[in-house]
């Protein structure tokens, strides 16, 4: 047998991180990494956050999993907070980001298909972007325009359409009579840290009201504190009909949620969603000692000002390899250092050279997502690798 334990689906490196320690991983032979990636987007507490684990050893203690068939005082009080500090009415709980982009899509097509005489049941059509990334299930691979995800899966669900990034008239082009719904995220993550302009959320915004199609929003990537924001549309000062949020809600727990006006909600009723593991108490826990942490104005602001200086040193370094990089872009702790070329032998070369952490993304661009809770300490160190990184590399020659 040649194939791994392990489905050999990912690309892995040869980093094997055993142990974290706030913003530092630690491999398995001892190696020191400093994590500017978290997991994705994932760990924004860092690694050993006293609260984070606290509440998920308490809970793990007390009752870990019951199942959706009784009253959950756990998903109640998460619900409510993340009720209370977004445009949502009411949340479904789930393990991923994927799943909760797929509860918005099921969401948008029940608005209009499941609301009897007020609805609509020809529309089931989502307008996305191209670039997009939602997840890998079949209904998330089918709503990106990204054709290296779909080979090998067809028939890819019906019922997307992809429209140019940030070009409005592109995507009201699109609209018709079986149109349900537009997705977006409103920075791309995958895609290259694009944020969209203001224009056009905006525009977004007044198309799906004229038509009265769902805006969902994936903020998946960008939600929860990284843009220096709750959510990532405060800083379009629109709100969607439906968001999927997922990764640091859970500060490195799985848990994802899709939460919904109670219009936007309003196919959505019992037994048509369900998941068995969805909004069990432990992750309720998780997600419960992250908001705690980061829903709150000064912890916002100190991600903000930690971004802007972040930020501002990037602009400056840039300056120092013209031939390397082109821009900076992004929001928050959410930037993006676009190169001159392909961004991932860079990546590699701070990764195994400089033992810095970043991802790759899209449009030749290397993500900075580091943990939200980072120091000066760890800025400084973050700029003396990524310096000695630009200075050693060596520009791969074309093949
Ligand atoms: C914007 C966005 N949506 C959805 C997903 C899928 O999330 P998950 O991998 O948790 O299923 C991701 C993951 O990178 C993402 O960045």
């Amino acid at each position: 047998m040649s194939i791994t334990p392990l489905m050999p689906v990912y690309p892995r490196s040869g980093v094997r991180p055993v142990r974290g320690e706030h913003c530092h991983l630690i491999d398995e032979d001892g190696t020191r990494y400093l994590d500017f990636a978290s997991g994705i987007a994932v760990n924004l507490l860092g690694h050993s956050h006293e609260g984070l684990i606290g509440a998920i050893q308490h809970q793990a203690a007390t009752l870990m999993h019951v199942s959706n068939l009784y009253g959950s005082p756990q998903g109640e009080r998460l619900a409510q907070m993340l009720v209370d500090t977004t445009f949502g009415d009411t949340v479904f709980f789930t393990n991923s980001g994927a799943e909760a982009v797929e509860c918005a899509i099921k969401a948008a097509r029940a608005y209009h298909q499941n609301a009897g005489e007020a609805g609509d049941a020809s529309r089931f059509e989502i307008i996305t972007f191209h670039n997009a990334f939602h997840g890998r299930t079949m209904a998330t691979i089918s709503a990106s325009n990204q054709t290296k995800m779909h080979h090998g899966f067809s028939p890819l669900l019906d019922g997307f359409k992809y429209a140019p990034f940030d070009d409005l008239e592109a995507a009201k082009a699109l609209i018709g009579p079986h149109t349900a719904g537009i997705m977006v995220e409103p920075i791309q993550g995958e895609g290259g840290i694009r944020p969209a302009s203001q224009e056009f959320m905006e525009g977004l915004r007044a198309l799906c009201d004229e038509h009265d199609l769902m805006l969902i929003l994936d903020e998946v990537q960008c939600g929860v504190a990284r843009t220096g924001k709750l959510y990532a549309c405060e800083h379009y000062g629109i709100t969607p009909d439906i968001m999927a949020t997922a990764k640091g809600i859970g500060g490195g727990f799985p848990l994802g949620a899709c939460i919904a006006t109670e219009k936007a909600a309003r196919g959505m009723t019992f037994g048509t969603h369900g998941s068995t593991y969805g909004g069990n108490p432990l992750a309720m826990a998780a997600g419960m000692a992250v908001m705690e942490a980061v829903a709150n104005e000064e912890f916002l602001a100190s991600v903000r000002e930690k971004g802007e200086r972040l930020r501002t040193r990037l602009e400056q370094f840039i300056g120092n390899y013209p031939e390397l990089f082109e821009l900076v872009r992004g929001k928050g702790l959410m930037l993006g250092l676009k190169m001159k070329m392909e961004s991932r032998p860079f990546y590699v070369h701070l990764r195994d050279h400089h033992q810095l952490l970043t991802v790759a993304a899209g449009d030749n661009t290397i993500r900075v997502i580091p943990p939200l809770v980072i120091g000066d300490a760890e800025i400084d160190e973050f700029f003396e690798k990524l310096s000695a990184g630009a200075a050693s590399f060596k520009v791969p020659e074309p093949v």
